[in-house]
């Protein structure tokens, strides 16, 4: 089993090219099932989750490969349609955002059966809007032996849903389901993230009839068909946070390549409360950290365009050294602040209750051995290790792949003194 291992304090300078989105990806490569002809999508990250979900593909009846494609390396080709509409338990379990081929599944072929995705190391994640929301949809749902079992008798016809929390899966779903259907389908309450524009504007190129993404109010214009095209899956933006909290907790400046810079904004103004100064360009951004690390004082997760969930564990890695005491309110997930024991394995000074979460400055982290307990809380723990000082090694890389591409290849290439084991 493979380890991280950072010497610290580690400051950084260099440069890194963000690569494609995992939460675009996903749902992108599920909608490939919609799809007649052949899909080519380029930034495609080279992710576990992708290969996870790239193997449900495979299992549905598609093609799906990893080839060069006119000028683009590595891109993702998929071809080909369902012959099965059954996602077994074991492939459900790996990875619980696979839910998202129910409203593809539906939408093509007009059944669906899928073993319920469970929890997982964040919170019971459940579904209980997505299968509301197929209802209004004319889909029928029996659950049983811990199957959901869903056909659409008539067909997906199209209707008015509101969300009564910006869920982002059960927004990915209902676009899913009701892109080829009869009649519009309206969604109130939509999640507004920025992977939400991305499906939107995938299905759009593939023929679907979709505004208002990014956006609460979202509509669907249900039409007979969708067929493949190329496309470029856009730049992560919690990859993109990671890097500037490294950059912040351990001293340095760096630049980021292919940057989404507008989707960054929502945490801009923590990383600047914090002491570090950045500068935006078109595609990149520049950071540079301050000597001495300010708090951010108070940090809540919220739904897009609030302070994404996804960054809170790395920022809360960073504030660990800030000058003074920062709140963090986790409102999103009910069980995500298990990077906390890990960070105080290194020094940090936290205390949790609840949601909320207080993180008293220390002026230094030591090295020790850690181990990631999900994606971000691992993100979080290279984020302290490349502050600390003395030696620190990371377990858990099965999580940390699921979301980074080669950890270790961005941070040494931002000049953090990292390596794999
Ligand atoms: C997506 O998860 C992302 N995953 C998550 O990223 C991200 O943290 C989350 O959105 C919020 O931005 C992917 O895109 C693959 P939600 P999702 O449905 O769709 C509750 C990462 O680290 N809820 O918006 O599951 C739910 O319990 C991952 O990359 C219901 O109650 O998020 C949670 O408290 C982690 N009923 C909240 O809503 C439902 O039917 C947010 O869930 C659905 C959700």
């Amino acid at each position: 089993m493979s380890v991280l291992v950072i010497e610290g304090p580690s400051p950084l300078c260099g440069e890194v090219v963000i690569h494609g989105a995992k939460n675009s990806a996903l749902p992108i490569l599920a909608a490939s099932v919609l799809l007649k002809g052949e899909t080519a999508l380029k930034s495609c990250p080279k992710l576990s989750d992708v290969e996870a979900t790239a193997k449900i593909l495979r299992h549905l009846g598609f093609k799906c490969v990893r080839q060069n494609y006119r000028d683009e390396k590595n891109a993702v080709l998929i071809s080909g349609y369902p012959k099965r509409n059954e996602i077994p338990h074991y492939m459900m379990r790996k990875m619980r955002s696979s839910v998202v081929f129910l409203g593809a599944l539906l939408g093509r072929t007009g059944e669906a059966k899928l073993s319920f995705p469970g929890g997982c190391d964040i919170g019971a994640r459940p579904i209980d809007l997505h299968l509301s929301s197929l209802r209004r949809l004319g889909v029928e749902i029996n659950e049983k032996h811990g199957c959901i079992i869903c056909t659409a008798p008539k067909g997906i016809i199209g209707d008015y849903i509101t969300l009564s929390f910006p869920s982002v899966g059960a927004t990915e779903n209902i676009m899913l389901a009701s892109a080829i259907s009869k009649g519009t389908t309206v969604i109130e309450n939509a999640a507004r993230e920025p992977e939400i524009i991305d499906l939107a504007n995938f299905l759009n190129i593939c023929g679907a009839k979709i505004s208002g993404q990014g956006e609460s109010t979202l509509i669907i214009e249900g039409v007979s068909s969708l067929y493949g095209c190329e496309y470029r899956i856009m730049p992560d933006r919690i990859v993109a946070a990671t890097y500037i909290a490294c950059c912040g907790a351990a001293g340095g400046e760096i630049v980021l390549r292919n940057s989404p810079n507008q989707y960054i904004l929502p945490m801009l103004s923590v990383f600047e409360d914090a002491g570090c100064v950045l500068s935006i360009y078109k595609n990149s951004i520049y950071v540079k950290a301050p000597k001495k690390l300010l708090s951010p004082q108070m940090i809540r997760t919220m739904p897009y365009p609030g302070f994404p969930t996804d960054a809170q564990a790395q920022v809360m890695a960073m504030a660990a050294l800030a000058e003074g005491t920062t709140v963090f309110v986790e409102n999103i997930f009910e069980n995500r602040f298990q990077h906390i024991p890990e960070l105080v394995r290194l020094g940090a000074k936290i205390k949790a209750e609840g949601k909320v979460a207080i993180v008293e400055g220390v002026k230094n982290l030591s090295g020790a051995f850690v181990k990631a307990p999900d994606l971000r809380a691992g993100a979080a723990l290279v984020t302290a290790g490349l502050a600390a000082g003395g030696i620190t090694t990371i377990g858990g890389l099965e999580y940390i792949d699921r979301g980074y591409e080669s950890i270790e290849r961005d941070v040494s290439m931002l000049g953090g003194k990292i390596k794999r084991i």
